[in-house]
């Protein structure tokens, strides 16, 4: 059995033809899916959703795109979803240098409340970090103390030193589409070399679809590809992976059953 630790099933090419979605991943043996809210709107859809569907667990937090619509309404909101009792993270939350880069800041205060937030709420974190791992690492270090239920950094890029720092800090690491990608070098090489108790299998759906079937909607169904690439590059055994990838969302994510 298959898990989808990253996804977003309320994005509008999914939606409205979840049944199938759910069904079609169901067939490929996904059995537990995290649908990932990036704003309070997000959050309360993707909450609604897992309300609907036994194998979809949410998280619900401000994604550093989102933060324009950060305020205490909103953290209000998302921290009365914290206590549902199938919300397993905060998240996603995290830096985002590439497509924001005016309001780092803000991006940086954000972060650091969100992790604040999930300390109380006693949830681990779903982290998102592009073009600011300096920072990131930085951030998650000096907040040392905040990090009692651990965290996930999605679709992980960084380097293997990077890895070894944010491994003692308890994360992590969750692999996806791109590392199926041809000009993905660096990618696999940390993947296989990662302990194999702190890695997970991800989507990101829609986005991000893995080899051969870049460009189309990802969705929860494309994970068996991404666990076969993974088990590949690590020299292991596709089902004992999947497994060991289950019982290692079951350690981190304690609400899911
Ligand atoms: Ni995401």
């Amino acid at each position: 059995m298959f898990i989808d630790t990253h996804c977003h099933l309320d994005d509008e090419k999914i939606k409205d033809r979840l049944d199938q979605v759910v069904q079609d991943f169901t067939n490929a043996n996904v059995s537990r899916v995290i649908n990932i809210g990036c704003n309070l709107p997000s959050s309360i859809l993707v909450k609604d959703q897992a309300e609907k569907y036994d194998s979809v667990y949410f998280a619900a937090g401000f994604h550093p795109m989102d933060i324009k619509e950060y305020c205490k309404e909103g953290e209000d909101g998302i921290i009365s979803l914290l206590s549902h009792k199938k919300c397993v993270a905060v998240g996603e939350i995290g830096l985002d240098y590439y497509w924001e880069k005016d309001n780092k800041e803000r991006q940086i205060e954000c972060f650091i409340s969100q992790i604040e937030i999930a300390k109380t709420m006693k949830l681990p974190i779903n982290v998102h970090i592009r073009d600011a791992i300096g920072d990131a690492v930085k951030i998650l270090k000096d907040n040392k103390d905040k990090l009692t239920y651990g965290g996930v950094m999605h679709c992980y890029s960084g380097s293997i030193e990077v890895a070894n720092e944010l491994l003692k800090l308890g994360f992590y690491f969750s692999f996806g589409g791109t590392l199926t990608f041809k000009n993905a070098r660096n990618i696999p090489e940390v993947a296989s070399k990662l302990p194999i108790d702190r890695i997970f299998t991800e989507t990101d759906c829609p986005y991000l679809s893995p080899e051969p079937l870049r460009g189309t909607v990802n969705e929860p169904k494309n994970i068996p590809i991404i666990a076969k690439k993974l088990a590949e590059v690590r020299g292991e055994n596709v089902e004992d992976l999947a497994n060991q990838i289950m019982k290692n969302a079951k350690t981190l994510f304690t609400k899911m059953k």
